[in-house]
């Protein structure tokens, strides 16, 4: 069976670390969250995967030269200009000549989610379509789904203002769908399929949700994405794990890691601490600094500081610089 992985957002909420990277090409672990996505999708019986671009596919062909991922044949649909997920949909499916029952995935979504599971239980309630859900604390910045006894979806509410969510189940991203779905979706425009055509498909009782409690986490935010990466470390993974220190990674004897995943190439000088972070490939902290809960991608000075921030690939923060929250550079400037 085939799939779909749409990986043509802007990531946006993870600027700075998406100024130059597509998010779904930022590492989780020592891999990147498509690998591991496809990993997941490759143990649930999909055979190949359409990567569905809105722009830029170049770093995605440059990561995988020989036209796989985690072993899975890629091709790749790119959108004459981003299209929406459902527009995405539409041309990743029409592109790759799909026709039978297919997987659509959410490229910035990690989880343990059964995917031949969710296919079994498709076909079985004989769906048109058939939504993974998972239950959030906070459902108002997801797609809300309301679900009967049988598993059909009475209502699906695109991220509702916060307090007017009637339940507590969200989509989690990973859909099995019937090629009837495509021809729902309008051609020539941005279609998004969360808020136009789930809600047509609950309007005639084809799309059905399957909740499961397995680990799933959207790596779409700072906190998040770092989330995902410590929980690798932390072993909350079903299938997968990783060493807190890459290989090729560089770091003083004297300095402390603690509880953090420091990357391939990354630098790590005397007496430095960096702890519950990530360092990504090529990062560096210098000379005594302090990294907590932080992200950084590119050069911290030494005895800088940081608490809970974000460091871009191309930034460097100043030596001795004290930072609580920021991002640097501030996407917003
Ligand atoms: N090809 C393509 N073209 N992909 C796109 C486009 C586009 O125009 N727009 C968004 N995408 C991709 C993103 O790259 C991402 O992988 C996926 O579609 C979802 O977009 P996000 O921007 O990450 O959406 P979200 O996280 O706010 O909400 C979505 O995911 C939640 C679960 O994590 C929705 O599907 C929610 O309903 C859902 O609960
Ligand atoms: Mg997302």
């Amino acid at each position: 069976m085939r799939a779909v992985v749409l990986v043509g957002g802007f990531g946006t909420r993870l600027r700075p670390l998406t100024n130059n990277t597509p998010k779904p090409m930022l590492p989780v672990g020592h891999h990147s969250i498509i690998e591991s996505v496809v990993s997941q999708l490759a143990r649930g019986g999909i055979s190949e995967v359409v990567l569905a671009l809105g722009f830029r596919p170049e770093p995605f062909v440059a990561a995988f030269p020989d036209g796989t991922c985690a072993g899975i044949p890629l091709t790749y649909a790119v959108e004459p200009e981003p299209l929406d997920t459902a527009g995405a949909i539409r041309f990743a499916a029409m592109a790759a000549g799909i026709d039978g029952t297919f997987v659509v995935v959410n490229g910035d979504v990690i989880c343990d989610v059964d995917v031949a599971a969710l296919v079994a239980f498709h076909h079985s309630s004989g769906a048109e379509g058939t939504l993974h859900l998972t239950a959030v604390e906070n459902p108002s910045a997801f797609g809300v789904v309301v679900l009967d006894g049988s598993g059909v979806v009475q209502r699906f509410v695109e991220k509702p203002a916060p307090g007017t969510e009637t339940s507590n189940l969200v989509n989690a991203g990973t859909y099995v769908l019937e090629p009837s779905v495509i021809e729902r979706i309008p051609d020539g425009r941005k279609v998004s399929v969360e808020r136009e055509v789930f809600p047509l498909m609950v309007a005639d009782r084809t799309l059905f949700g399957l909740a499961t409690d397995d680990y799933w986490l959207d790596t779409g935010q700072p906190h998040l994405y770092l989330r995902a990466n410590l929980d690798l470390l932390d072993g909350r993974r079903q299938h997968e794990r990783c060493a807190a220190v890459a290989p090729g990674a560089t770091v003083a004897p004297s300095a402390t890691i603690r509880h953090s995943v420091v990357g391939e190439g990354a630098v790590v000088g005397d007496g430095a601490l960096v702890e519950d972070s990530v360092l990504l490939p090529g990062a560096s902290v210098g000379d005594g600094a302090r990294v907590r809960d932080s992200i950084v991608a590119g050069s911290v000075g030494a005895w800088a500081s940081l608490l809970s921030c974000v460091v871009g690939s191309t930034a460097t923060v100043a030596e001795g610089l004290e930072l609580t929250g920021a991002r640097v550079p501030d996407p917003t400037a």
